[in-house]
């Protein structure tokens, strides 16, 4: 059975017993839980004793109130979830744990948020920064999981561990996406029926760009223009952004010499959605290869 925290206090009690014999793994969510936040779920029971879910929806990363308001909330739904994933614990804290007072201090994520969704979304990656920080705080696990569905949000997860000096290890896992190749997200309940017929095209154009990429091609205009044209021809699909990115720095490349992340941003209706993939030029394929099969390795050996 899974149990129900709301108060930070509660979990502090069963903590300090937990953590002495257990390995704990919290993967942070906001709900409206599928197989997406699934397979973080799997990843974490994989290498924890004790896995803790968080569920909730952050109002600071939100850069329009209407898209906080609308945003899914069902809690029964994803405590079954949860309780059928194995998960030992759901924090579900109200507003006025989180934030007693209003929010003063935020983490700054400077140049790492300048590009991509930080771009056209002022403030959110401080938001999801901050909130983040303060949920590593209150429930201090021993590892923490996080989606590539994200990518920007992981690589940004991933510095502010490292140079914040947070005493935890980040684990990133790959994205898990419906059969026609649409990434899962919470989000995707928002489309109509013929609005979800189309969203796979933001797929399409990243694997577009990843074959473009295989077979040699360096120029990221030429790349970006055969990619996003069959996005261009569809009136319904408005594409915010189509970037390729170094994997670790997550600044734009010039050139594609090395291997990159291919991230898309487009509006379906009032829906927004993003996806990303790698995409590595010819001669570092096999090398890349066998990087991508390696595992995480045994828990012991990070702590
Ligand atoms: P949320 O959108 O609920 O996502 C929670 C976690 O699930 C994130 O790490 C996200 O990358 C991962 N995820 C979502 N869809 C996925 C998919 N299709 N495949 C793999 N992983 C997927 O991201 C957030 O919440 C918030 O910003 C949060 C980190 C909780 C801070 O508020």
């Amino acid at each position: 059975m899974t149990t129900v925290i709301r108060r930070a206090a509660e979990w502090s009690k069963v903590a300090a017993w937990i953590r002495r014999e257990d390995v704990v793994g919290l993967v942070p969510t906001m709900g409206a839980l599928h197989e997406g936040h699934g397979a973080l779920f799997d990843e974490a029971r994989r290498h924890c004793s004790v896995v803790v879910a968080s569920i909730f929806v952050n109002p600071i990363q939100f850069d329009q109130a209407s898209d906080y308001d609308i945003y899914p909330r069902v809690l029964a739904d994803d405590v079954a979830f949860c309780t059928a994933r194995g998960i030992d614990y759901v924090f579900a804290p109200p507003n006025d744990e989180m934030y007693p007072e209003p929010q003063r201090v935020f983490v700054e994520i400077g140049e790492l948020s300048e590009h991509l969704c930080g771009r056209t979304r002022p403030g959110h990656f401080r938001g999801v920064g901050t909130v983040v920080l303060k949920l590593f705080h209150l429930l201090q696990p021993h590892l923490a999981f996080f989606g590539e569905k994200d990518y920007q949000q992981l690589a940004i997860v991933r510095r502010i561990v490292r140079e914040l000096n947070v005493p935890l290890r980040v684990v990133g896992v790959p994205t898990i996406r419906e059969s026609d190749g649409l990434a899962m997200s919470s989000r995707n309940r928002r489309l109509s029926a013929a609005e979800r017929l189309l969203a796979p095209r933001l797929y399409q154009a990243l694997q577009t760009a990843r074959q473009l990429i295989a077979r040699g091609e360096r120029n990221v205009v030429a790349i970006k223009g055969r990619a996003v044209q069959a996005l261009r021809t569809t009136p319904e699909i408005r594409l915010e952004y189509f970037e390729m990115i170094d994997p670790e720095s997550i600044q734009p490349v010039d050139l594609v010499n090395a291997p990159v992340r291919v991230a898309i941003a487009a509006w379906i209706g009032k829906t927004r959605l993003i996806d990303n993939l790698l995409c590595e030029p010819p001669a570092l394929a096999h090398v890349f290869a066998k990087r991508q099969t390696k595992t995480v390795g045994p828990v012991s050996s990070w702590m």
